[in-house]
């Protein structure tokens, strides 16, 4: 049987890798891309599949609920897998309403279609969330990580509407038996990141020869898994998955931001030939992030041990590729950085 499967968000960073796998790996599936295409999604993430006989792109913003009734009325899915979403946490500390209409709204617009679609027929239908580990809040130096039992603490407006969305997931699954599973994933790295998130913006100002923002004393720690990773996850789980059941995704490598980037610009000095510690000049410490979050760690051994997932690359691996596929497509990053970008980031980063 042909399944039908809605991915919210296929044309931002990490719904593209999403796409581009469930394309390739289910040729009998149909996938419907349903994007609105904000600042953050771009076609051009996956042109190298968009001809294929499997995939659909349909241009429709999940906060409008006659738009996404329509699609669900036009191709009766089997499946979502929900990613689209307002991503970044400096934009949703400026405009937190937006964050609100698309994470949280937007999600209860999908999660309602679903339930009407489904509700006399719900065996072997899926809806898919993909969260954060943001909602958790924030960790001390203290050696623990975030569990699918950890309370939500969220700080940031963005971990506050990813979190809200998660009990709205939770909700229907509660109230109206929907068939739901939810995962929290920690940072992700890779190619089409866009360049206003701390990796791809660090690649691209080191490039360039521009400051590197780091904001505070840099101390803060993130948990980074390469992007295609968290893809092959969110494909088991959404096949193998308990309903009703979360599970936590994690790299299982923790960085300091400041290492972090100083580890990328002895891989930068290396690719462009420029002596070693030349890049490490560039590094600039700015006013903090409000709110800045200390320190995120999962815990993914539910995961592993339940569905047999497991990063495929280490982080040396990972950043190498990254900065590659980076520094071959130029043309891109030019892309995404003009316009509306430019001015974003000089309101942001105009200290500098
Ligand atoms: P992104 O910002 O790169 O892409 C978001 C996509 O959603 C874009 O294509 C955008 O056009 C689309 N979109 C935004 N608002 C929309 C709307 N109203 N209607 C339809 N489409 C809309 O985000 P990302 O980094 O790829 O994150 C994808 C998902 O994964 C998000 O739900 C995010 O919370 C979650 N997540 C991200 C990370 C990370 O490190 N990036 C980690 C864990 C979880
Ligand atoms: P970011 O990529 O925005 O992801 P998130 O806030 O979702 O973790 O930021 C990663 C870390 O890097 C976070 O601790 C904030 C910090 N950061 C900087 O120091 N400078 C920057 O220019 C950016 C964008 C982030």
């Amino acid at each position: 049987m042909v399944k039908t499967i809605f991915i919210t968000g296929g044309a931002g960073f990490i719904g593209s890798h999403v796409i581009r796998r469930f394309a390739t790996n289910y040729p009998d599936y149909k996938i419907i891309n349903l994007d609105t295409l904000t600042y953050a999604g771009n076609l051009e993430n996956i042109d190298d599949i968009a001809s294929q006989p499997n995939y659909k792109f349909e241009k429709a913003d999940i906060s409008d609920f006659k738009a996404i009734e329509r699609l669900f009325d036009l191709y009766k899915p089997d499946g979502v897998i929900h990613l689209a979403a307002e991503s970044h946490v400096d934009r949703s500390i400026t405009d937190p309403f937006v964050f609100v209409r698309t994470n949280v709204l937007g999600t209860c617009n999908l999660l309602y279609c679903a339930k009407e679609l489904w509700r006399d027929n719900p065996e072997g239908k899926r809806f898919y969330h993909v969260s954060t580990d943001e909602v958790y809040g924030a960790l001390e130096f203290d050696g623990t990580f975030f569990t699918e039992e950890t309370k939500y603490a969220p700080h940031s407006p963005y971990s506050a509407s990813k979190a809200s969305s998660d009990h709205f997931v939770r909700a229907f699954h509660d109230t109206y038996g929907l068939p739901v599973v939810i995962s929290n994933c920690s940072n992700n790295y890779g190619s089409h990141h866009f360049p206003e998130k701390l990796i791809p913006l660090a690649i691209n100002n080191i490039k360039n020869n521009k400051p590197i923002p780091v904001y505070g004393k840099g101390e803060n720690v993130r948990d980074w898994l390469f992007v295609e990773d968290h893809a092959a996850a969110i494909d088991i789980i959404f096949h193998r998955g308990k309903n009703g059941d979360t599970y936590n995704i994690g790299g299982n490598n923790e960085w300091k931001n400041i290492d972090l980037i100083r580890l990328l610009c002895d891989i930068m000095d290396r690719k462009l030939g420029r002596p070693q510690g030349e890049s490490q000049k560039l590094i600039t410490f700015v006013a903090d992030r409000a709110g800045h979050d200390l320190r995120y760690a999962i815990d993914s051994s539910k995961l592993q041990r339940e569905l047999g997932w497991a990063p495929s690359l280490t982080f040396e691996e990972g950043l190498e590729k990254t900065v590659d596929w980076y520094l071959a497509n130029e043309k891109w990053i030019k892309n995404v950085t003009s316009g509306e970008y430019q001015d974003y980031y000089n309101k942001h980063y105009g200290q500098l």
